[in-house]
């Protein structure tokens, strides 16, 4: 009783942002209902069916002194009549309400808003058509509207959810998938791949940030601009370095050579919370530890060492930092 009190308790968690069962949109709303539905269905059924073989065992138990066989019986076609066309009944009363949400959720919205996403070992990268708006891990969308997600991946299967706001949705190489989502209030919701996909699988997470439309119309505007020259010394000198380093092979900061396309686009890097697939907060302290050595920070990481592999100097990650901070 203790060990199952104990994992009763540890079902529950005051502030559970990957919670399906705390829907934040009316897409994830239909999931929550239809769960619900499936749920309290299947506890008076499991109420009924282990009372009765609780009932039965009780009552027809063998008692002190008698070895006597209970009466044989066979065939009931009343019974069996009723134990085929109840569950039926059931089975049918599931299966229209889960068949009518599964065709309301795929149907295409009008007029949503549209944004690209692509799946890689272990980013996102979300582009927002006819915007030239690139970025990575943390997608923004206005509150209150239908998101639709095209989503791609560039290597293998990875899976895009964010719990609160809609179901999952896999991310297969060669094929486009399609998800609708929403937030009906601003805020941040958190998610995560939830397809097996290698070494960094749990490091792939993502984060969505729903704005108002003027916040997120302020946004868009912002990220569609390219680089603004940096004018601290400091970052200044780490554009150099940057530009100088096998950065530029991987990573894109539009109005720069940098056009790599292997790793996140960097134009407006601090104006993102987190970075590495969302894994760390983004603070000085984080990108020292990423940029001296990215794969013992995330096992498998495509990001080489720095010091180790690039040969970068203490000298060279401040002024870098110095620099992607400075990324707006
Ligand atoms: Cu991508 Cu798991």
């Amino acid at each position: 009783m203790l060990a199952l009190l104990a994992l009763a308790a540890a079902g529950c968690a005051h502030n559970a942002p990957l919670d399906t069962l705390r829907p934040a949109s009316p897409i994830s709303r239909e999931i929550k209902n239809l769960w619900d539905l499936v749920f309290y269905m299947a506890v008076v059924v499991f109420v009924i069916v282990e009372g009765l073989i609780v009932v039965l065992l009780f009552r027809f138990r063998q008692r002190k002194g008698d070895t006597s066989m209970p009466k044989q019986t066979h065939g009931n076609t009343r019974l069996e009549f009723g134990w085929t066309v109840l569950p039926a009944v059931i089975l049918a009363s599931l299966a229209i309400p889960t068949v009518l949400t599964i065709f309301a959720l795929a149907r295409e919205p009008a007029g949503a808003l549209h944004v690209n996403v692509r799946a890689q070992q272990w980013w996102w990268r979300y582009d927002y058509p006819g915007t030239g708006v690139v970025t990575a891990n943390e997608l923004h969308i206005p509150a209150g509207r239908k998101v639709v997600l095209s989503l791609r991946s560039k290597d293998i299967i990875h899976s895009w959810w964010a719990p609160r706001l809609a179901g999952k949705q896999d991310v297969v190489p060669g094929w486009t998938n399609h998800l609708t989502i929403e937030a009906s209030e601003p805020g941040t919701y958190l998610g995560q791949c939830v397809e097996y996909c290698g070494l960094s699988h749990a490091n792939m997470r993502l984060k969505v940030i729903a704005q108002t439309p003027a916040d997120f119309q302020a946004w868009l505007t912002a990220q569609a601009k390219p680089l603004t020259e940096p004018a601290a010394p400091d970052a200044a000198a780490g554009k150099k370095v940057f530009l100088a380093q096998a950065c530029t092979g991987c990573h894109t900061i539009r109005g720069t050579a940098a056009q790599g396309d292997v790793g996140p686009d960097l134009t407006h890097f601090a104006s993102r919370t987190g970075f590495a697939g969302d894994i760390f907060d983004r603070n000085d302290h984080n990108l020292r530890l990423w940029l001296t050595d990215a794969p013992a920070e995330k096992p498998g990481s495509k990001m080489p060492a720095g010091v180790a592999e690039l040969g970068l100097t203490q000298k060279d990650i401040t002024v870098l930092i110095a620099f992607l901070q400075s990324l707006r």
